[in-house]
């Protein structure tokens, strides 16, 4: 589902990391960790495509990223992605249906149910019509997950996730993220710093500049 051959990342002369290569099967969950700024979420904005990289391949779904222009590359993220950044980007000017409603809308696919039973997955029941400026940071990261899975992406790029949350709700939003991937064949790839988060993965792999094992 997914493919990273001998990835490369510089800002001028500095390497963030090199030789990254990775495959994540569809149904499989890959854990990733290594220490702050190592690259971890630049890693993953260029597996969706969000970032620019000076060596190597991605590959989603067998499609080439390097191929695809903007329009194709936001084209295939509607339809086979779902991403939780670590910042949430929730749209302030919507309420939390509409945000998590989102890619469904974009897919011309509207499902009030299935945005219901998203917010109720994460514990979020009832709160459809606040806005984000009413919520927690922990439910803020809900929302975002929640919207991440709600058109049963084919591949959940998901960072650091529950570095808001309680372990409590970490450990069942977790289990929301893993049983989702499982039930549509998604491949699930985790930034994290936790190892209980980490724990909970088929695979973990230690990211660093000079690669990823
Ligand atoms: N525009 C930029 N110019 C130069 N360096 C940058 C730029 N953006 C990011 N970096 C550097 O790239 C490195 C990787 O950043 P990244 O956000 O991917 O780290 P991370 O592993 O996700 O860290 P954290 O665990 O703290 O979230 C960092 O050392 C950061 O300082
Ligand atoms: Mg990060």
């Amino acid at each position: 589902m997914l493919e990273v051959q001998s990835l490369a990342k510089r800002y001028g002369d500095t390497t963030v990391f090199r030789d990254v290569s990775l495959a994540v099967a569809p149904g499989e969950f890959v854990a990733i960790v290594g220490e702050s700024g190592v690259g971890k979420s630049t890693l993953l904005n260029c597996m969706a495509g969000l970032d620019s990289w000076d060596a190597g391949r991605v590959l989603v779904d067998g499609q080439d990223l390097s191929t695809l222009d903007d329009e194709a590359r936001a084209i295939l993220r509607r339809r086979k992605l779902g991403f939780v950044f670590q910042a949430f980007h929730v749209l302030p000017h919507l309420d939390v249906a509409q945000n998590v409603g989102l890619p469904l809308l974009l897919l011309q696919r509207p499902d009030a149910r299935r945005v219901e039973a998203m917010l109720a997955a994460v514990g979020l029941e009832g709160l459809g019509g606040r806005l984000p400026q009413e919520l927690s940071g922990g439910q803020l990261q809900r929302v975002a997950i929640a919207r991440a899975l709600v058109h049963a992406p084919r591949l959940l790029l998901a960072d650091e996730p529950t570095g808001n949350l309680d372990p409590a709700t970490a450990t069942r939003v977790l289990d929301v993220l893993r049983a989702q991937a499982r039930e549509s064949g998604a491949a699930l790839v985790l930034v994290t710093h936790s190892e209980a988060a980490a724990g909970r993965a088929d695979r973990v792999l230690h990211l660093r500049s000079d690669g990823i094992a």
